[in-house]
C-alpha cells in the first residue's frame, strides 16, 4: 500500500484497509491454538474432578488436528492479519513432540510473536527444546507460593517447587521475560497475592492476576468468588506503589501497572469487572479444529471438516473471512444475571 513514498511499520491491530475486521471494526490479530484437551492437573476452577474424572471422555487422537493441519490453518490466519500465536490447551506440554509444532509455526513468514501458556509441570524438561525450536516467550500459570493452597487448587498434589524449577529453566533457556499467571479466587488464594507480587518483582518476572471467570459450565462459578482487579491493585499499591502503564498494543487484555520505583511491572486481566470486548482481537482454535470467536461462545465453527474435506487454502480463507466479518460477540459486556445458565465451551477445550 502506498504511503506517500514513506514506508510505515505495521501497527499491530491497526484498522487499515485490507485488514480483516468484524462488525465492531475489531481486527483479527491474535490466535490461540489449543493442542490438546487433556491435562495432568485438575485445577478446581478449570477441570474439576467431579466433571473431568475417570469416566470423562477426552477427544480421540484421530479427532485432534495434526501438526500439519494446525500449521496449514495458522498460515492462513497469518495471511489474514494474525501476528501473535499462543499455544495452549489443556496442558500443551503433554502433547507429544509439541516442540516439533513450535518449529513448524516459527517458520511462518509474517508471524511476530509465538508463545506458550503452560502449567509449568513439564517445563524443566522441555524448556531448552522449546527455545531451540524457535519459541520466543512463555507464560507459566502458578496460583500461589503456598504449597497447601497451590495443591488444593491444582488438586493433584503438585508442589510449587517444581513449577518454580520450570520457571527457572525457562529463564535459563532464554524464554524471557517469563510471565506468570495467577487466577485469584476469594477465600482460596487471595491472601497470597502480596507474597507472589514480591517474589516475581524481585526476579524481574511479570506477574498477571486473572479474575476468576465464569467460563464453561463445570466450575460452579459465583460472582462472590471473584476478587476484583481494582482490589488486587489497591492491596499491592499499599505496599509497593504502582502507576498505570500504556498497553503494548490494541487488544492487549492485561492492564499494565509499573512499580513506581522502576522495579518492573504487573498486569491484571479483569474480564469480569472491566470487560474488554470492545477491543478483543482474538480468535481461538480448539484441539479438534473448531474456531471460537469468543471465549464465552457455546459453539465453534468446524474448520477440521474443511481441512479434511479437501477444501483448498483459498476456500478455507473464504470461510475465515466470512466468519470474522460476521463476528459480533461481546459476551463479557452483556453479562447479566441471565447468562450463567447458558451453555458455554469449557476453558480446557480452548485454552483461556
Ligand atoms: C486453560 S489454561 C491452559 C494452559 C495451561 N494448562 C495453564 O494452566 O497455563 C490457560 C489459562 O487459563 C486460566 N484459567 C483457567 N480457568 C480459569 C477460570 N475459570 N478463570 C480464569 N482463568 C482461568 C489458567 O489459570 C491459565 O492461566
Ligand atoms: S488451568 Fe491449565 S493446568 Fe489447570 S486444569 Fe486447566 S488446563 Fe489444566
Amino acid at each position: 500500500m502506498s504511503d506517500g513514498g514513506r514506508t510505515r511499520p505495521r501497527r499491530p491491530g491497526a484498522t487499515d484497509p485490507g485488514v480483516l475486521t468484524d462488525t465492531l471494526r475489531r481486527p483479527l490479530h491474535d490466535l490461540r491454538i489449543s493442542v490438546t484437551d487433556r491435562c495432568n492437573f485438575r485445577c478446581t476452577y478449570c477441570m474439576p474432578k467431579e466433571v473431568f474424572g475417570r469416566g470423562f471422555e477426552f477427544l480421540a487422537r484421530s479427532e485432534i488436528l495434526s501438526f500439519e493441519e494446525i500449521t496449514r490453518l495458522a498460515r492462513i490466519f497469518v495471511a489474514h492479519g494474525v501476528r501473535k500465536l499462543r499455544i495452549t490447551g489443556g496442558e500443551p506440554l503433554v502433547r507429544q513432540d509439541v516442540e516439533q509444532l513450535i518449529a513448524m509455526l516459527a517458520g511462518i513468514e509474517g508471524l511476530e510473536d509465538l508463545t506458550v501458556t503452560t502449567n509449568g509441570s513439564l517445563l524443566k524438561r522441555k524448556a531448552r527444546a522449546l527455545k531451540q525450536a524457535g519459541l520466543q516467550r512463555i507464560t507459566v500459570s502458578l496460583d500461589s507460593l503456598d504449597n497447601e493452597v497451590f495443591k488444593s487448587m491444582n488438586d493433584v498434589d503438585f508442589p510449587v517447587e517444581r513449577v518454580l524449577e520450570g520457571i527457572e529453566a525457562a529463564e535459563e533457556a532464554g524464554l524471557s521475560p517469563v510471565k506468570v499467571n495467577m487466577v485469584v479466587k476469594r477465600g482460596v488464594n487471595d491472601h497470597t497475592v502480596l507474597e507472589m507480587a514480591r517474589r516475581f518483582r524481585e526476579r524481574g518476572q511479570i506477574l498477571r492476576f486473572i479474575e476468576y471467570m465464569d467460563v464453561g459450565n463445570a466450575n460452579g462459578w459465583r460472582l462472590d468468588d471473584v476478587v476484583p482487579a481494582g482490589e488486587i491493585i489497591a492491596r499491592i499499591n499499599a505496599e509497593m506503589p504502582l502507576e498505570p502503564a500504556d498497553p503494548n498494543y490494541r487488544g492487549e487484555v492485561a492492564r499494565r501497572y509499573r512499580y513506581k520505583d522502576g522495579s518492573g511491572e504487573i498486569g491484571v486481566i479483569a474480564s469480569v469487572t472491566q470487560p474488554f470486548c470492545g477491543d478483543c482481537t482474538r480468535a481461538r482454535l480448539s484441539a479438534d479444529g473448531r474456531l471460537y470467536t469468543c471465549l464465552f461462545a457455546a459453539k465453534g465453527h468446524d474448520l477440521r471438516a474443511l481441512l479434511r474435506g479437501g477444501k483448498t487454502d483459498e476456500q478455507i480463507a473464504q470461510s475465515l473471512r466470512s466468519l470474522w466479518g460476521r463476528r459480533d460477540d461481546r459476551y463479557s459486556e452483556l453479562r447479566s444475571s441471565a447468562t450463567p445458565d447458558l451453555p458455554r465451551v469449557e476453558m480446557s477445550r480452548i485454552g483461556g
